[in-house]
């Protein structure tokens, strides 16, 4: 592999103040496709890409990306948390939108370099990590709407602090009836970029009314709960921990199936399943919805305090964190930190 080292070092942000995705690090990993096959991955400062005005992922958005973080141990080394699980999800959004597989095995090599040279960039507080973003984009120069010959590949590191400015405080979340996210059969369970831009506008509307984000229906009866803007959703009602079931447009999270698989080895009840609206509203009612929280790899474990359904704001556990959700959130931030031992063999060591 090319490895071209900078010449010119970033200042670092306050590592006390990072928020999400705003600071970048000093190198990023770069592979090319053409004439069938990937080229040689490549290690490279950081800079914009030029780019023809004509390029395809500019104009139709063939384009998927992915999301983990990387962690420093107490003992200074470096891991990733589930990070091969995140590759396998890019290969399969990647087959979604005819785009080419990237060789996992190589892409990891090549990710594990980039973290050993940008290893400064690792915040080590509690509630921060290294935010890794794996991507690829159409790369042909025509306006033809076809699949691509030309694509490339990119992986950026972001220094991050929590996902929602108001950190572990219990979001608010807007139950959206109306516009969806994704139908039965179009793109919703992989991660490219349109579902994103699609999702914008209720996003929007509900900032505007004081929510943080929405909570989409299934696009067929607008009735079935689906996910979070970024992140999947549990709820707990009864003691019983409940998802909704992985349908085929809901996103395959990897926060969401380690929750699930921490709660059930401790002794937990957890369903994966349809869940209504009229479910979650009835047991709302009759003091039974215990707990509300999502899950994702930026915003790992977030409780949600408020959900707002037909205008109406349903308190959630006091606007508290509960203790489902707590557990969860400790559980698994302790094994991605190596503060706790790795039972379930999540985590991939870099150094
Ligand atoms: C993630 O959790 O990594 C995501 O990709 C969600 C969001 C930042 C788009």
């Amino acid at each position: 592999m090319k490895i071209t080292l900078t010449k010119n070092k970033k200042v670092k942000p306050d590592f006390s103040k990072l928020g999400f995705g705003k600071y970048f690090t000093d190198h990023m990993l770069t592979m090319t496709y053409s004439d069938g096959k990937w080229n040689e991955p490549e290690i490279r400062p950081y800079e914009p890409v030029p780019m023809d005005p004509c390029t395809n992922v500019l104009h139709y958005g063939q384009g998927i990306f992915e999301g983990m973080k990387a962690y420093k141990t107490p003992e200074g080394k470096i891991t990733m948390f589930r990070a091969y699980d995140n590759l396998r999800r890019l290969n399969k959004s990647a087959d979604r939108l005819c785009m080419p597989n990237v060789d996992i095995e190589l892409v990891m090599d090549g990710l594990k370099q980039l973290l050993v040279i940008d290893q400064d960039w690792i915040p080590t507080a509690p509630g921060t990590a290294l935010y890794i973003r794996p991507f690829m984009i159409a790369n042909d120069k025509a306006l033809g709407v076809h699949a691509a010959h030309n694509y490339i590949f990119f992986i950026i590191l972001s220094p991050v602090g929590s996902y929602y400015a108001h950190g572990l405080q219990p979001t608010k979340i807007l139950v959206e009836e109306e516009m969806v996210r994704a139908p039965l059969g179009g793109t919703g369970e992989c991660k490219c970029m349109g579902n994103y831009a699609a999702s914008l506008f209720a996003g929007e509307m509900a900032n505007k009314k004081g929510y943080d984000q929405v909570l989409w229906l299934d696009g067929k009866e607008h009735k079935y709960v689906e996910e979070v803007g970024a992140m999947n959703i549990f709820f707990v009602i009864d003691g019983v921990v409940i998802t909704p079931a992985l349908v085929g447009s809901i996103l395959h999270g990897v926060t969401r199936r380690s929750v699930i698989e921490v709660l059930q080895k401790d002794g937990y009840k957890v369903e994966e399943r349809r869940i209504s609206t009229d479910e979650i509203v009835k047991a709302h009612k009759e003091g039974r919805l215990n707990e509300v929280f999502g899950s994702g790899t930026a915003a790992v474990i977030s409780p949600v305090g408020v959900l707002n359904f037909r205008g109406e704001d349903l308190i959630i556990n006091n606007n508290e964190m509960g203790p489902i959700s707590r557990h969860a959130y400790d559980r698994i931030t302790s094994i991605q930190n190596g503060t706790a031992a790795d039972e379930f063999g999540w985590v991939v060591h870099v150094n």
